[in-house]
This record gives C-alpha cells, structure tokens and sequence, in this order.
C-alpha cells in the first residue's frame, strides 16, 4: 500500500506515530506561517500541516497543492492545540506535521466543490459524476446499496439460495414496459430484446429442478421515467419451488430485516402486516399505502343516500363513490388555499371537490344549505370531524374517486408534514385481482404479469367468463407508500397457462411464437413455484433517505433516458449500422 493509514482512522491513540496518508486536498488553509491541508479518502478526513520552522522547503512547496490534487503526505501524528480541535471530525483531536510529501496527480479546478452542502445543478452532477460520488454523502450512498447486498446475499445463502445468472440478450419478456432491442449482427434483421425482468428463466429454472434461486440483477425497461424510475434498474430477484405465500413473505421479511440491521443498525419488527387489495383502496385509495398516518377514506353513499344536493344526487343516481378524508385541524384555510385544492383534485381527476369546516360542533361551508341538518351530522360523524377539522368530498365513479382521494391524502400529508420520516411503515398486499380491464383496447390484461395464478375458490370465475372477479396470488410489498417488491404463486400448468394467454387477447399461434418455451418446459414436469423480486434501488432510496432514486445508483440517467458523463445514447458510425444491416431512415 502507498499508504500507512486512511484519512478516517487516525484518533489520540496515534500521537507519536509515523503516518503516511494518501488521498485529494480537500482544502487549504494558509494561516500565517502555517498551512494547513485538510487530505480526504472515502473513511474521512485528516488535517496535516506544514510548518516552516520544522522544514522550509517544503512549506514552500506546500503552496503548489489546490483542491482536488492527489497527494501522499508522510509526517508524525500530534495532538491538536487546545481551541483547534474539532468534535465533528473523528480525527479532530490530532493533526499531522508534515516531514515530506508527493503529489500523485494534478487536477483541474473541479466545477464544483466536493461537499455536501454545496448546491449543484443535476445536470452537472452527471457529468462529473466522478466528482459528485466523491461527495461524502454519495459514498455513504453507495456503501448502504453495498449492505443490502450483503444482507441479501448473507440470508439467502443460510436459505440453500443459489445465485444464477441469466442471459441478457434474449426474447422480449413482457412486464408491461417498452423492450430495448439488441440488433443480431449474425441474424439479420434479428433483434434480442434485453429482459425486462429474469421472470421467464426463474420459471424455467424451477422446471430444471434448482429449487431456490436468487439473482441481484439488472432489468430494462423502455418506459417514461419518474423520480422512482430508470431504464436500468436492478432487481433482487428470487424464485422457489413447493412454495406458498407464507413462505415466500418469511424469506422477504428475513431479507429485510437483516438489511435493517446490517445497513442502519435497526431492528425492526417482523412478520409484517398483510392487506387485501381491495381494502387497501378502500382506505387509502392506493395498493401502496403510506401507513404512516392516518386519514383515511370514508365513505358517505350510506349517510347521503337521499340527499337533495344536485351534484351529489346526480352523481349517485350514476352509481359513483361520495367519498371523503378529514384533514384534522385545517379548518382555518383560507379560501383561496382551499381552491388551490379543489384544483389540485381537478387535476388527479375529479370533476370538483366539496369541502366542509367544522364549527361549533357542526359542518359549516358554501353549499351546506342544501343538506339536511342530519345529514350533516352523520357526515361528521362519519368522518370523526372535530371543531377546527376541514372534511373534503369528492364524488366520482369508484376508481376515480378513490385515485383522487388518495393521492390528496398523500400530497395533503406531504405538505402538512402529517409523515413521521423517522418511521418505517411495511405492508404486505395481497390479493389482486388477476385482470384489469383496458378501456382503450376493450380487452383484458393481467394486472401483474400473466404467468400468475388465482386464488383455488375463484377458478371458476375463469371458466364463467367473470374475469374482473378473480382473485390472483399476488403480493406486493410496500415500505412507506412505496411498492419496494411484487412477486406471485405462478401457474405451473401448461393448459391454464393458455388459458390466460387466451383472456388477455394472445392467440393460440401468437403465444406460441412468443412463449412456446415457456409452455414446452411446463410439459416436461414443472413443480409448483412462486417468487418475488425487490426494487433494491428502491430499498436503497429508502434507507439511505434520498429523495431519487438516482442519488443511490453510481451512473443514472435523466429524465430523458440520457447518461450526461458518457453522452449514452449516441450516434454511430455507417460501418457498424451497415454490420448490423441496418439503414438509418432518421425519425419517422
Ligand atoms: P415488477 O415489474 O413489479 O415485477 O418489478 C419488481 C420491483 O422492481 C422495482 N421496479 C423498478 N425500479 C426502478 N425503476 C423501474 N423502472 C422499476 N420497475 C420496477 C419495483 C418493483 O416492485 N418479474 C416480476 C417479479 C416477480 O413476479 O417475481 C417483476 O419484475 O420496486
């Protein structure tokens, strides 16, 4: 090693001591006589100096160091003068006299300076993303992703788990998103596509007998990005055979309690609270809820069922949902707050939104006059409204209603601070339907993906053509609002297996040419199975506390799917185009 010690490691216990120390000039400080350098690694931070009086020509070289330059400095470790140290450092008691030094390398003045306070432009984070990994923040970032790994790999190994690999270039797996295609310079005209989930080999690899594997895997998706989303995003990713859901959650919950552990020294409590679907929606209007306060949905058909307010009474006779949230103790908003939140319905798509202040023990607001005093008080209630509260109505049809109403009650809790960030909430889903229908296409899909199975007691449903009515054996599980993972019990037989491709519009031949390997395994003596995979920049988002998921991944793309360091995607050259026997046609 070039170096004795890291920046991190030195404390009191070395006074005395020849030390060499490698790292980047955090900072220079000339005081007087006296310059100080502030050397950094990934562990730390330590302060050495260059007195003049102990050696004069290298004091006078110490002036040729800036920020960012690579250096090994040797020197002997001494207390810090009493009114010098500093308590937020662990190498605040000492320093180091500097008896010699080397610098490794130069560097340009960086764009911007390698601290975590220093408020930088996306933009430029990713292009000198060499620079903004070397923030400390970043590195703790990096080193929490490493843990989860750690965790991972650690409990399922004691779990006979057995890490496998599995083909990247491969035919199109549909999880819902846009495919990335691959073009085959030895088959013309060919394309792989990159998986978009190992789904189809974990299946298979079941079939072949491994019984438990798992696979911390990249996955790729062409699909418009968001805060939570990139086109390449890794997966921890698991499948077992002979399995139910009770094992499938004891495993996940093992997982994540020892990356707790591990990565934030937390216990948390395990096993974790499971949710039917429907209830999920009811309460929440979402299928992840944040449980991480309250204000929940009520529903108020029964308590205004004759009410003589048009909107409602129209909405009703329409079969909608009047459904309404009490956020407690905002009775006092001002009318143009308010109406900033009837927008804000607007836009999640209600077509208005009610709202009622309580005072003096009774809902008072511009429309009140319309409704019955007990109508009144039921609502109140219902809603459990107490003087100071503000109770807001949405009646719409039941999806609508409940999309509004809970994206309100998240975005109500954001800006009202009602979410104790210091708390975990997790939540296992269960029981999703097994189809939803498109109204676009006026067909059905699967609403996780269609290799899942139902539940036994709503097989039937199948065959009576009630497919909204089915149930699958799909979880997701959902850490603080936030689907983390999602997996299902999977159909292990082939002539079900064509059934659904059948439900969700995939004929006989189609689903043939495009899972007919698929099916021909199943035929060989395929084992019951199901699995999961875990969004693990998700997981890191959340324990490391980023607001993107782009701060836990080493080179992340923008929104618009560019890579900014390296200029991904790019142009490229005729040669290539013409090997791959492709013409460019520019953009239709
Ligand atoms: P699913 O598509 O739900 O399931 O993905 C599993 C988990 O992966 C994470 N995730 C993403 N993270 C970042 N960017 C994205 N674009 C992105 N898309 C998904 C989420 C999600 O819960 N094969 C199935 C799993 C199975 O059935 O076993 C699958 O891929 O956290």
């Amino acid at each position: 090693m070039l170096r004795t010690h890291t920046c991190g490691e030195l404390n009191k216990t070395y006074i005395g001591k020849r030390v060499t120390l490698c790292g980047w000039v955090h900072s220079r400080r000339d005081h007087g006589d006296l310059i100080f350098i502030d050397i950094r690694d990934t562990y730390g931070v330590s302060q050495v100096v260059f007195d003049p009086k102990e050696n004069r020509s290298l004091h006078d070289k110490a002036h040729e160091l800036k920020a960012e330059y690579v250096i090994r400095a040797e020197g002997v470790v001494r207390q810090r003068p009493d009114g010098t140290k500093n308590s937020k450092l662990a190498t605040g008691d000492i320093e180091v006299l500097i008896n010699g030094f080397e610098i490794l390398n130069v560097a340009l003045t960086p764009p911007f300076e390698v601290s975590d306070s220093s408020l930088v432009a996306d933009e430029t984070r990713f292009k000198y993303r060499y620079i903004d990994l070397r923030r400390p923040a970043m590195q703790k970032n990096l080193r929490t992703r490493h843990k989860i790994y750690s965790a991972a790999r650690e409990v399922l190994e004691k779990e006979n788990f057995v890490e496998v690999e599995t083909p990247f270039l491969t035919k199109s797996t549909p999880e819902g998103a846009r495919d990335f295609l691959v073009p085959s310079r030895l088959n013309a005209g060919m394309f792989y596509a990159l998986p978009q989930s190992p789904q189809l080999f974990k299946q298979i690899l079941m079939v072949a007998g491994l019984d438990r594997y798992f696979q911390i895997v990249r996955c790729f998706r062409d699909e418009d990005l968001r805060k939570d989303r990139q086109p390449e995003f890794t997966q921890l990713d698991m499948e077992m055979s002979f399995v139910d859901e009770d094992d499938v959650y004891k495993i996940s919950e093992a997982f994540i309690k020892e990356a707790f552990k591990k990565a934030l020294k937390i216990e948390i409590k395990t096993p974790f609270k499971r949710m039917a679907y429907q209830e999920a929606r009811g309460r929440f209007g979402t299928d992840k809820p944040d449980t991480r306060f309250g204000m929940e949905i009520e529903f108020l058909n029964d308590e205004l069922k004759d009410t003589s307010f048009k909107i409602f009474k129209s909405k009703l006779e329409e079969n909608a949902l009047i459904g309404a949230i009490n956020l407690k103790g905002k009775g006092d908003l001002s009318r143009s707050a308010i109406d900033g939140l009837i927008e804000k319905a607007k836009s999640y798509g209600a077509g208005g939104m009610a709202y009622f202040k309580c005072e003096k023990g009774r809902l008072a607001s511009n429309i009140d006059k319309f409704f019955k005093p007990e109508e009144l008080e039921a609502v109140k209630n219902k809603t459990k409204a107490e003087d100071g509260d503000l109770v807001l109505i949405v009646a719409e049809e039941k999806e609508t209603a409940l999309d509004v109403l809970g994206s309100l009650r998240i975005s109500l809790a954001e800006k009202h601070s009602l979410i104790d960030k210091k708390k975990h909430s997790f939540l296992w889903i269960t029981d999703f339907p097994l189809f939803k229908y498109n109204k676009d296409e006026k067909r059905w899909d699967s609403e996780h993906h269609p290799f899942t199975s139902c539940r036994e007691e709503d097989a039937s449903f199948l065959d009576e053509g009630k497919f909204g009515k089915i149930r699958a054996r799909s979880y997701d599980l959902v850490i603080n609002g936030q689907e983390i993972a999602s997996g299902s019990i999977r159909i292990h037989d082939r002539k079900i297996q064509e059934k659904i491709f059948g439900i969700i519009g995939l004929g006989k031949e189609e689903a043939e040419k495009r899972f007919g390997f698929l099916l021909e395994a199943f035929a060989y003596g395929a084992p019951p199975h199901g699995g999961i995979a875990f969004g693990l920049d998700r997981l890191a988002t959340i324990f490391t506390g980023s607001t993107t998921i782009r701060d836990v991944i080493a080179f992340p793309k923008t929104q618009k799917a560019i890579c900014l360091m390296t200029g991904a995607p790019s142009d490229v050259d005729d040669k290539q185009l013409r090997e791959l026997n492709i013409k460019k046609i520019g953009r239709l």
